[in-house]
């Protein structure tokens, strides 16, 4: 089986209900409802302005998602991608970096500038949401830079050994840090580079680990290209329901 399919094994594993959530792409008329759940989510000297918020939808209103529950409409959940060039970690050292460069143009590359959440299924149901959207985009992979916010806890105990050695810790199979843990399970899988100073997160000790999630699927780039949209949604669908 194709590893990339990882990426939907949380969805996979829930039974099938009504839809909890719905996921669209965001507008500028999210921007008081995207606000509130960056308020609640960060710290105020990582959480988005207005400003910053409006400028990630107008620059790609193609990668600006957000999860609303069914009933209520409240947001559940956001995520805001940018293309980037395909070597882009070797050439960056923060967050801010990353957010800076300029869009790459003939990419096959997001980068995640932020995802949100104040329930589960809110990013479940956003990630099913982009997986057509990212096959007709031709984009094969995903990366994010993850706190690791059992770093400084680890550090007291090892005041001398490298990050590394807590970056690339286990639990069995599974990362040994519960936010490494968390994007393990959703398919980002392999660390791309640790990268200190990365942004303000006390816990990490302003530690970033770069991740690079595969897009399921993606492999078959032409084929996507050739089928229409509503085509992708219904075999995404499916395959979600097979998994
Ligand atoms: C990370 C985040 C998007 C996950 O949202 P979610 O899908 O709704 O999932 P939850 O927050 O319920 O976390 C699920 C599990 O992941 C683990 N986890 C995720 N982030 C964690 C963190 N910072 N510290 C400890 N555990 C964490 C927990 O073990 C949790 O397990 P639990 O169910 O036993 O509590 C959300 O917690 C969030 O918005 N955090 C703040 C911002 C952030 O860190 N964004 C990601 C930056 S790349």
């Amino acid at each position: 089986m194709d590893h990339s399919l990882n990426f939907l094994i949380g969805i996979a594993a829930r039974p099938q209900t009504a839809p909890r959530a719905r996921a669209r792409f965001l507008t500028t008329s999210d921007l008081p409802a995207l606000l509130d759940l960056e308020c609640e989510k960060w710290s105020e000297d990582q959480a988005a302005s207005q400003d910053d918020l409006r400028a990630r939808i107008e620059n790609h209103p193609e990668l600006a998602v957000g999860a609303f529950c069914s009933r209520t409409g409240r947001m559940l959940a956001s995520l805001f991608l940018k293309p980037v060039p395909d070597d882009f970690c070797q050439r960056v050292f923060t967050w801010k970096d990353c957010t800076l460069l300029p869009s790459a143009r003939r990419s096959s590359s997001l980068f995640g500038i932020s995802l949100s959440s104040r329930d589960p299924i809110g990013v479940e149901v956003l990630l099913n949401f982009f997986w057509p959207h990212a096959l007709k985009g031709g984009w094969r992979q995903i990366y994010l830079g993850s706190p690791v916010p059992g770093l400084r806890d680890w550090r007291r105990r090892h005041p001398h050994a490298p990050v590394e050695d807590y970056v690339f810790d286990k639990r069995g199979s599974l990362p040994a840090d519960p936010q490494l843990r968390y994007y393990h399970s959703r398919g980002f899988k392999q660390i791309v580079s640790v990268k200190p100073d990365y942004f303000p997160h006390e816990p990490s000790l302003d530690h970033g680990v770069m991740l690079r999630g595969a897009i399921p699927l993606a492999a078959l780039g032409p084929l996507w290209r050739s089928i229409s949209l509503p085509a992708v949604q219904r075999i995404t669908r499916r395959m979600t329901r097979l998994l």
